[in-house]
């Protein structure tokens, strides 16, 4: 597959959609094992997992809630490390099994501060993570890993929701940058 340019930097082909497919394939049999019978409400963090999430529901063999909240820390290729609230929960989740769909865990800092909201604001029975991507090396929180995509090197991707600046997120593969 063809590089690609988002803004000014160079993308080349890392993770192709086949891939990802199958792997949505497992950890949707596998969510479904464990959430089936207990009515969970998935909680998809945008803009990022929006791709992500429609694929992991898809996976998964029940019907279930989906709801949708909006936080940003990234500029450019780094995080910032401060968090805003665009979009907040629209109603308690209070005594529900949550299960957080997001699309890759950097530093950790999005997914310590929403777990640490959820279970502040919503007293849920249980919270579980579930990211597509992850970047052992960056991770500098204690944050439970429940299901884990694809374990990837310390690397800037784009594609499959992931955005550079906006641009990026529509390819259906992910790439990463050429350095
Ligand atoms: P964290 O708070 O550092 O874990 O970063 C999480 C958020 O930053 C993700 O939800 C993404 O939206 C964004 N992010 C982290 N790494 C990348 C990347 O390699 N490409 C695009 N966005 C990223
Ligand atoms: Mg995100």
């Amino acid at each position: 597959m063809n590089n690609v340019i988002v803004h000014d930097k160079e993308f080349k082909i890392f993770i192709t959609r086949d891939e990802i497919r199958t792997r949505i394939m497992e950890m949707g049999i596998e969510v479904s094992n464990a959430f089936e019978e207990r009515d969970p409400v998935f909680v998809a963090i945008l803009n990022g997992s929006f791709m992500f999430a429609a694929d992991m529901v898809r996976a998964c063999k029940f019907d279930s809630e989906l709801i949708f909240i909006k936080l940003a820390s990234y500029e450019g290729t780094k995080s910032t490390g401060k968090m805003r609230v665009d979009l907040d929960f629209p109603y308690s989740l209070e005594g529900r099994d949550v299960i957080i769909l997001e699309d890759i865990i950097d530093t950790g800092n999005t997914i310590k501060y929403i777990i640490d909201k959820i279970k502040e604001e919503h007293k849920p029975a249980s919270v579980t993570m579930v990211s597509l991507l992850f970047k052992p090396d960056a991770l500098g929180q204690k944050v439970p890993l429940d299901y884990i995509g694809f374990r990837i090197p310390n690397l800037f991707v784009v594609g499959y929701g992931l955005d550079y600046d906006g641009l990026g997120r529509t390819l259906p593969d992910i790439y990463q940058l050429v350095e």
